[in-house]
């Protein structure tokens, strides 16, 4: 059944958009995506250097100690301690960790700063960060001045990653939305497998006076971050920033320049009312926390928590010390990291022709049977073949362990990596979008530290387990997706109420049952809230003054013109409500 409902009120005019894409935004959101390149770096750089001898004697004595021990003991020596625990050193976990935890309290700051001061501001001093960062990191002497620079690279990362896309999405014209909001990870990829490059060939740089290769890999982090600092110096605010802090005729300027047209009156009408209308509802935490969001919440909390927890930072951050674990040289270990992180960026390609075709829901369905399906097998042939006694693996199984992770990795990678922030900045209605942005990306970290600070530990007490551990989270989320997520392909994000008031089991959660009625009596507003709940017991409640300005349709499907609404925008649209949930 095709559901016609007639409006033209904020997005069912998005029909109307004159939204050719244009070299400028390209150029604009290419510089933006440096963020997650710089995110990428960040991820990929500390895995490969935790591993390198020469890092661990300066940083990390002990388990410099314990893993020539295990050196040793893989040329014939004798076993003195468990191999799996080779790693088990909170302080070296910390120092991956410490990002994240870093990178938590910035997002949430980042929520206040995009607002006030704007995403092009967050975008540098991400940028200014990321620079210091780099350079205590590059040159510390002792551990406390290497945690600093970690902080100053959180900040970055806290910054860079709420503002980023963001940014992108706003600049982007709505139907290339996706395909440039995935060019956020696949620059976030390539960092990674950058990174894992860098490493490999510095590795070997620790002779006496030569300048120790862990400096120059963590100490290029300056490069991409010198990008978005003097990138971001160069771009303009997006039109919504500005328009949002009252610089509407710049706004108006800068919307036409990267649409490459002066006629851009549909799409700066719908900018202007959804900032009116998220101006007018105070409260927003308080709003966030209702009922009537929470399934948008949810969704905020839970695909950044699953995406952790399928375990897929077990390999980014730890391959190479995995690898070390089972036998593998240091030479070999970093290969294998540089061979996942080529797959990594392949595999998201997929994703980038997949997503608007096949919809998010197939591709996290199927990313998550075979990422079940490799961490089953790792665990398998780890505890049949990893004798600990010996520290040893045969070469088949230690081969088949890489093949496992490397599908597991392309599995994750045209799926829960993408996704995992796609979904997020697209479900949330306009009054919630940038909060909720931010508390998903505070879930992304908040799970990123705990996975950062104890996967290593997790290992050395449950061995192969560790595996199985993350398998049954994969199948948890696998199922929350099968059942409590609303499909997203193809609705424009400023119809997103259909979506969730459609669906089988957060129709009843968000929705009074008065409120049922009247949405299925078609009483709706192009945002497919109902007119009663926009009048009514919206939370934190609409300021009468803007009510006026959202058109809907009266009960009998009669089309109210905003008040104020510009009478170029008179023309009445239709727009597909029969979405597939
Ligand atoms: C995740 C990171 C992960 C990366 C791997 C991102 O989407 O948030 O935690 O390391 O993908 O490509």
């Amino acid at each position: 059944m095709g559901g016609g409902l007639v409006v033209t009120a904020t997005g069912g005019r998005s029909t109307d958009y004159n939204s050719k894409p244009t070299v400028y935004v390209f150029v604009l959101c290419l510089v933006a995506s440096s963020a997650g390149a710089l995110f990428g770096y960040d991820l990929g750089i500390t895995g490969g250097v935790t591993s390198m001898p020469n890092f661990l004697e300066k940083f990390f004595p002990s388990t410099y100690a314990k893993n020539q021990e295990h050196q040793a003991l893989i040329d014939g020596g004798e076993i003195a301690n468990n191999p799996y625990c080779t790693y088990n050193d909170m302080k070296l976990q910390a120092f991956t960790s410490t990002l994240f935890l870093s990178g938590l309290v910035f997002a949430i700051i980042a929520n206040w700063s995009t607002k006030w001061y704007g995403r092009r501001f967050t975008m540098i001093t991400a940028g200014a960060a990321f620079i210091v960062g780099a350079f205590l990191m590059a040159f510390a002497q002792n551990l406390p001045m290497l945690v600093v620079g970690r902080a100053f690279l959180g900040w970055g990362v806290g910054f860079a990653n709420q503002s980023a896309p963001l940014y992108l999405s706003e600049m982007a014209p709505a139907q290339l939305r996706g395909a440039l909001n995935i060019g956020f990870q696949m620059a976030t990829t390539l960092g990674i497998l950058v990174a894992g490059l860098i490493n490999y060939g510095t590795q070997h740089m620790d002779k006496p006076g030569q300048l120790a290769g862990w400096r120059l890999s963590v100490g290029l982090a300056i490069v991409p971050a010198l990008v978005l600092f003097f990138g971001g110096l160069l771009l303009p605010d997006t039109p919504n920033g500005l328009i949002s802090r009252g610089k509407v005729q710049e706004g108006r300027r800068v919307l036409e320049r990267v649409r490459g047209t002066k006629s851009v009156d549909a799409e700066f009408t719908d900018i202007c009312e959804a900032v009116e209308v998220s101006k007018a509802i105070s409260g927003k935490w308080r709003a966030l926390f209702s009922k009537k969001y929470r399934g948008v919440l949810a969704v905020s909390v839970l695909i950044p928590f699953f995406q952790q927890f399928s375990g897929i930072n077990t390999i980014m951050f730890y391959a190479a010390e995995l690898f070390q674990v089972l036998g593998s040289g240091q030479n070999s270990s970093l290969l294998n990291t540089v061979i996942i992180g080529a797959v990594n960026v392949a595999s998201t390609v997929v994703a980038i022709v997949m997503v608007d075709r096949f919809g998010r829901k197939l591709l996290f369905v199927e990313g998550g049977i075979q990422m079940l399906v490799c961490f089953i097998a790792v665990a398998a042939i780890m505890g049949a073949s990893f004798n600990t006694q010996t520290g040893h693996i045969a070469n088949g199984p230690a081969a088949a362990i890489i093949v496992f992770e490397c599908l597991f990795t392309a599995g994750f990678a045209w799926s829960w990596g993408p996704l995992g922030w796609l979904v997020p900045s697209e479900v949330h209605s306009i009054e919630t979008r940038s909060l909720g942005m931010s508390i998903a990306t505070c879930s992304n970290f908040l799970f990123s530290f705990i996975i950062g600070q104890w996967y290593l530990t997790m290992l050395c007490s449950m061995e192969y387990g560790t595996y199985i551990f993350f398998a049954f989270w994969v199948v948890m989320m696998t199922l929350y997706v099968i059942f409590f997520l609303p499909e997203t392909k193809g609705v424009p994000v400023e119809e997103m109420g259909f979506i969730w008031r459609r669906h089988w089991f957060w129709k009843n959660v968000i929705m009074t049952p008065a409120e049922r009625a009247a949405f299925e009596k078609g009483d709706v507003t192009a945002t497919g809230m109902t007119a009663a709940e926009i009048e009514g017991d919206l939370p934190g409640k609409a300021s009468d003054a803007a009510v006026p300005q959202v058109a809907r349709l009266s009960m009998a499907g009669e089309y109210v013109k905003p008040a104020n609404a510009p009478e170029a925008l008179g023309a009445v649209n239709t727009i597909n409500t029969d979405y597939k949930v």
